[in-house]
């Protein structure tokens, strides 16, 4: 069954994601058909677990402490998110390398304290515009999945950083390349792809060998939009 991660980031506000959870699980949604998973900022977890309720669908924090307890001001651990009921959380998103310097081995750390809480990591990796035009995609892959290569029951989203929220993505066969590296460096249970995916692009997307799934960010926040992109892929 194709897997879809709904990264809401930092757009919707408490309020509107009750307007937007609301209308959304009021529709009869292809759930038996493909496994979704949200991705809310860390105060509206619990709101989008109560919406929730008994359906089908994962509930995936955005991030968390490499460290487990301790005086880390403004930090969530772990033990926090698996109490409010997450099971999965992002790790090493490329906004979280970039604007808050999270190096590989911080990552590495993260993804440990996940699995020591039961969250199943969903590791973000993907190569900048410099390095895709130079041609080091899979070098930058082998880098960032160093660390974690020996680590079991992890999901990898391969997500070219010039790709997000651009509007452009790679080419079939690139995407296929990235993920066929992707599993041959690490024990990844599942591989997504994730950048601008879209309306537009889904049925290109698709046509990628080896993709299990889409993280999809922007077009996740817009109702109409995340619902008709579930429909589609459930009729795939
Ligand atoms: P995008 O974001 O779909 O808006 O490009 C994807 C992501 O950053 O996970």
């Amino acid at each position: 069954m194709l897997s879809v991660i709904a990264n809401w980031k930092m757009y919707l506000s408490l309020n509107e994601s009750c307007d937007f959870l609301k209308s959304f699980f009021s529709q009869d949604l292809p759930l038996s058909k493909i496994e979704l998973l949200i991705a809310p900022s860390f105060p509206i977890i619990s709101i989008v677990k109560k919406h929730i309720g008994s359906q089908s669908c994962g509930l995936v924090a955005q991030n968390l402490c490499s460290e487990a307890s301790g005086p880390f001001t403004g930090e969530v651990s772990g033990k926090m998110l698996s109490e409010l009921g997450c099971s999965h959380v992002l790790v090493g998103h490329s906004e979280r390398r970039i604007l808050y310097c999270e190096s590989d081995e911080i990552i590495r750390k993260k993804v440990n304290m996940a699995l020591q809480y039961d969250l199943k990591p969903i590791v973000c990796v993907g190569e900048s515009y410099e390095d895709y035009q130079k041609k080091r995609t899979s070098k930058t892959l082998a880098k960032q999945l160093k660390a974690i290569s020996k680590l079991q029951s992890l999901w990898v989203a391969y997500e070219p950083v010039w790709a997000i929220g651009s509007g452009l993505v790679p080419s079939i066969d690139e995407i296929e390349l990235a993920a066929n590296n992707i599993k041959s460096i690490c024990n990844a249970d599942k591989v997504f792809y994730g950048g601008s995916v879209s309306l537009k692009n889904i049925d290109v997307l698709c046509q990628a060998n080896g993709i299990d799934g889409y993280l999809v960010g922007g077009v996740s926040t817009k109702i109409d939009d995340f619902s008709q992109l579930l429909f589609k892929l459930s009729t795939l």
